[in-house]
């Protein structure tokens, strides 16, 4: 069974000394942990990866497409600016789903606007380490579907 690609843009290395009262205490080590668990449950895997560089998360989505069961992706920031990362989901050929910890539509509007959202099968944001937990559950059952269908 090929690993579900759980990647994460920039600035996500901060996680735990960044904005706390936005993104929470936890590292993304700790969240890490939490996919990895989260993963065994449902039968699934994680390679699990953090990128400041949006050409090196543009190269981990080209290789999904031929090495992963599934895309979680929190892009970060590169979600409200990105066209290359819209791209490359678009030819991914996987099922995917955008993941951020923060409700982004609480904040600013400059965040309201995301590029990859019409490149995925679906969105979760807003329950902090949680929506990782989500986002794999949907690529469980999409997964699932697929294979039934
Ligand atoms: C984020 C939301 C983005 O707007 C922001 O740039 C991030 C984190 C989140 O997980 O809430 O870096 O993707």
């Amino acid at each position: 069974m090929k690993p579900i690609y759980v990647l994460n843009g920039p600035n996500l290395n901060m996680l735990g000394q960044r904005e706390p009262s936005v993104y929470g205490a936890e590292t993304l080590p700790e969240i890490e942990k939490l996919c990895r668990a989260k993963a065994a449950e449902l039968g699934l895997t994680v390679d699990f990866r953090q990128s400041n560089i949006e050409g090196e998360l543009v190269s981990w989505i080209q290789e999904a497409r031929s090495k992963a069961a599934g895309i979680a992706l929190n892009a970060g920031a590169y979600t409200h600016t990105s066209v290359a990362i819209h791209d490359a989901l678009r030819a991914a050929d996987v099922p995917a789903v955008e993941v951020h910890l923060s409700n982004v539509y609480k904040r600013e509007a400059f965040r309201h606007h995301s590029f990859i959202a019409a490149a995925v099968n679906g969105v979760i944001c807003g329950f902090g380490s949680h929506s990782y937990v989500l986002a794999l559950e949907a690529l469980a059952s999409l997964i699932n579907t697929n294979k039934k269908g």
